[in-house]
């Protein structure tokens, strides 16, 4: 399997609910268990372990069956949402980029074996295979997001921008806000009410993670260094949400 351009990825990527039941071949999967211990971390130290799981060990709640699963487990340490969010993306682009489906999975979960298998937290799941619909999307008009001016008021960071906006989210809520300026944008996530909170509390730090993780790649691809660096501006014209992380570009 190829290390693919993930940038272009970002934009014709999308999430893959039918799957080719067939597994992939052994030196397949190899490839991608040892591409999941290249990935990026956004704390590194936050223990972290990726399972690649047969469709067996999952309770899968109405999902339809996929013949792999990564499943994530964590230390529970602060940021550790963000940080399944940001190092999980890549493998949703390194897949997507090498003809593979897959899709984030918050609804399934794992049968008690699979949980009791790691001394770490069950976090989430991603499916994946050979797709048994169109794989790729290809045209920008196909994605479903908010405008760019709902979700930053930087100015002068569009193609950085637009990177971010392009993420995937849980029921593609897109919870988040990036504010600051062209040289330190800072990410927040907005933090759900009571209501939705009760059932659906972790998807936005994982939906600030990811789309955190397209904002760096954007800054790479145009040939910025970037920097994450935790430090709360404080910023007031951001109410209800909630900070995250800020990328220091130069
Ligand atoms: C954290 C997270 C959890 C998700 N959980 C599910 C899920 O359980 N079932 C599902 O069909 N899609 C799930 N999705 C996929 C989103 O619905 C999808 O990313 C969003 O609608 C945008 O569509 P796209 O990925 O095709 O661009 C999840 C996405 C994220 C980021």
């Amino acid at each position: 399997m190829e290390k693919p351009d993930l940038y272009s990825t970002i934009f014709k990527r999308k999430s893959i609910r039918k799957y080719d039941l067939t597994p992939l071949d052994e030196n397949r999967l190899n490839k991608i268990k040892d591409h999941l211990q290249t990935l990026e971390p956004l704390h590194e130290d936050i223990e972290i372990e990726f399972k690649i799981l047969s469709p067996d060990m999952v309770k899968r709640r109405m999902m339809r069956k996929a013949p792999h699963y990564i499943a994530v487990f964590s230390d529970v340490k602060e940021g550790y949402l963000t940080n399944v969010g940001f190092m999980l993306q890549q493998m949703d682009l390194f897949l997507s980029a090498n003809g593979l489906g897959t899709c984030w999975q918050g609804i399934p979960t794992l049968k008690k074996e699979a949980i009791e298998s790691s001394s770490l937290e069950f976090v989430i799941l991603m499916p994946f295979g050979k797709a048994n619909e169109t794989l790729h999307r290809t045209s920008s008009s196909q994605f479903k997001r908010n405008p760019l001016k709902e979700i930053s008021d930087i100015e002068g960071a569009d193609d950085l921008l637009e990177a971010a906006r392009f993420a995937p989210s849980a029921g593609n809520g897109q919870p988040w806000f990036f504010t600051g300026d062209e040289h330190l944008i800072h990410a927040y996530y907005l933090k759900p009410n009571f209501v939705r909170g009760l059932l659906t509390k972790k998807y936005p730090p994982i939906d600030v993670g990811i789309s955190l993780y397209h904002l760096k790649l954007a800054s790479e691809h145009f040939g910025r260094e970037t920097e994450i660096i935790f430090g709360d501006p404080g910023n007031t014209d951001v109410n209800g949400y909630d900070y995250v992380a800020s990328l220091r570009l130069k």
